[in-house]
C-alpha cells in the first residue's frame, strides 16, 4: 500500500499534518500500550504473548534487541531498562549489521526485533537469522499481521494505531513503554522487589497525564523554533536514559528539517564534538533532574563559554538550568527511567516546527520511506 492509500483512510481531524496529530496522540497511545498490562497485586506486568514459560524465561541470561532507525533508539533505552530492572546483560544491534555478523550467542539468549511497521527488510532478515540459529525470537511491533509480527515466536504489540508520518513519533514512546513493561516483568522474576515493582507500576499509570502535561510546551517550542530555524548544524546531548533521546532528537531534525544534527552522550562532547561549537551551532541539552545532572550542567557551561547557543529540556522550575541556557523547555519531573518518554515530546515538536519554518514536507520528507522493505 502506498502512503496515499493508507492516509486517505485516516482522518487528520483538526491537525495540519499527520506528524503533529501523532505527536498529540501520545497520551492515548501510551495508555493503550499499558492497558491490561499492569498487575498491581503482584507488582508486575502482565505479558501474555511471549509464548515462553516462566521457567524458560528464568533461564535467559542475555537479551539482544535488534532494530533500525528510531526503533533502534528505543532499543537503547530498553538496554538500560533491562539491565537496571532485570540485571540482564543486554545488547542492541543494528539489524543491518546483525544479519551479516556472526556474534557468539548462547542458547540462553532471548532476541527481540523492535519495529513499528513489522516490514523492515533488515530487521526481518536479522530476526530470521536468529530464529534459524534456534534462539527464541520475539517481536515488539506495531502493525498487527505484519511479516515480523507473524513470523516471530511471540511478542508484544504496541497498539499505537497507524503511524502515517514518515518520521516515527508515537511508535517510539510506545516502544519505550512496552520495553519498560518487559523490564518490569523480567525484573520481577529476578531481582526486583515487590515494593520496587509497585512503585514502577504507579509511575507508569501516571504517564499518560505526564505526557499530556509535556505537550503543553508546544507554543513555547514553536517560539524557540522560530529563533533557531536558521542554523544548519546542531548538537543534541544527554546522558544515561537521555543519551538515546539525544540520538532520537537529532534523527528527527535530520529526517524532516534536513539539518545536520549529531546526538552524543554529553560527556563525550569533550572528545571531539566540542570542536564544532561556535555561535552558529546550537546545542540541545536534555538535562532533567537526575543523579548526574550537575555534570551535564557543567557540559552546558562549557558550551556557553564557547559562545554556543543552548536550548535545554529541563524539569519544571529548574532555576539552575534556566540561569545557564539561552532557552528552556520544561517537562514534568518523572523518575529517571521514564524521562525518555517526556523528553522525547519537545524534541519531536522542535523538529516539526523547524521543518515547517524551513518549508519542508513534514509528513513526506525527501529520500525517506515509512517502511524500508528493501536492503
Ligand atoms: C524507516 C523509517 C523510520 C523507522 C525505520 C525503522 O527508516 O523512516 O522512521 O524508524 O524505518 O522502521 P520500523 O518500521 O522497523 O520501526
Amino acid at each position: 500500500q502506498t502512503l496515499d492509500q493508507v492516509s486517505s483512510d485516516i482522518d487528520l481531524g483538526d491537525y495540519p499534518h499527520y506528524m503533529l496529530k501523532e505527536i498529540f496522540e501520545q497520551p492515548q497511545t501510551i495508555e493503550n500500550a499499558l492497558r491490561g498490562r499492569l498487575d498491581s497485586e503482584e507488582a508486575t506486568a502482565v505479558i501474555g504473548g511471549l509464548n515462553l514459560t516462566a521457567q524458560q524465561l528464568r533461564t535467559i541470561d542475555r537479551v539482544v534487541l535488534t532494530a533500525c532507525g528510531t526503533s533502534w533508539h528505543a532499543g537503547l533505552v530498553g538496554e538500560y531498562l533491562l539491565e537496571e530492572f532485570a540485571r540482564l546483560p543486554t545488547e542492541v544491534e543494528y539489524a543491518s549489521e546483525l544479519r551479516y555478523r556472526n556474534p557468539p550467542m548462547s542458547d540462553r539468549t532471548l532476541v527481540f526485533a523492535i519495529t513499528q511497521s513489522g516490514e523492515t527488510a533488515d530487521t526481518l532478515a536479522a530476526m530470521r537469522e536468529c530464529k534459524r540459529k534456534g534462539h527464541p525470537t520475539l517481536a515488539i511491533c506495531n502493525v498487527v499481521g505484519s511479516t515480523i509480527g507473524r513470523e516471530a515466536d511471540g511478542g508484544m504489540y504496541l497498539r499505537a494505531g497507524p503511524e502515517i508520518g514518515v518520521a516515527s513519533t508515537k511508535a517510539f514512546t510506545s516502544q519505550v513503554t512496552v520495553l519498560t513493561l518487559l523490564a518490569l516483568y523480567l525484573g520481577r522474576m529476578r531481582h526486583l522487589s515487590y515494593p520496587a515493582g509497585k512503585r514502577i507500576i504507579k509511575q507508569l499509570r501516571d504517564m499518560p497525564s505526564k505526557i499530556e502535561e509535556a505537550l503543553k510546551c508546544n507554543d513555547r517550542v514553536a517560539e524557540i523554533a522560530a529563533k533557531y530555524a536558521k542554523y544548519d548544524n546542531y548538537l543534541y546531548l544527554g546522558r544515561l536514559y537521555n543519551f538515546p533521546v539525544a540520538l532520537e532528537g537529532a534523527l528527527k531534525l535530520k529526517e524532516i528539517s534536513y539539518i545536520h544534527a549529531e546526538g552524543y552522550p554529553a560527556a563525550e562532547m569533550k572528545h571531539g564534538p566540542i570542536a564544532l561549537v561556535d555561535e552558529q551551532t546550537p546545542s540541545v541539552f536534555i538535562v532533567p533532574k537526575c543523579g548526574i545532572q550537575p555534570k551535564v550542567i557543567s557540559n552546558m557551561e562549557e558550551v556557553k563559554a564557547r559562545k554556543g547557543p543552548v536550548i535545554a529540556i529541563a524539569c519544571e522550575g529548574d532555576a539552575e538550568v534556566a540561569r545557564i541556557a539561552d532557552d528552556v523547555i520544561y517537562v514534568p519531573d518523572v523518575e529517571e527511567y521514564l524521562q525518555p518518554l517526556v523528553c522525547a515530546i519537545p524534541l519531536q515538536l522542535l523538529s516539526y516546527h523547524v521543518a515547517l519554518l524551513r518549508g519542508c514536507n513534514v509528513d513526506r520528507p525527501r529520500n525517506l520511506a515509512k517502511s524500508v522493505t528493501v536492503e
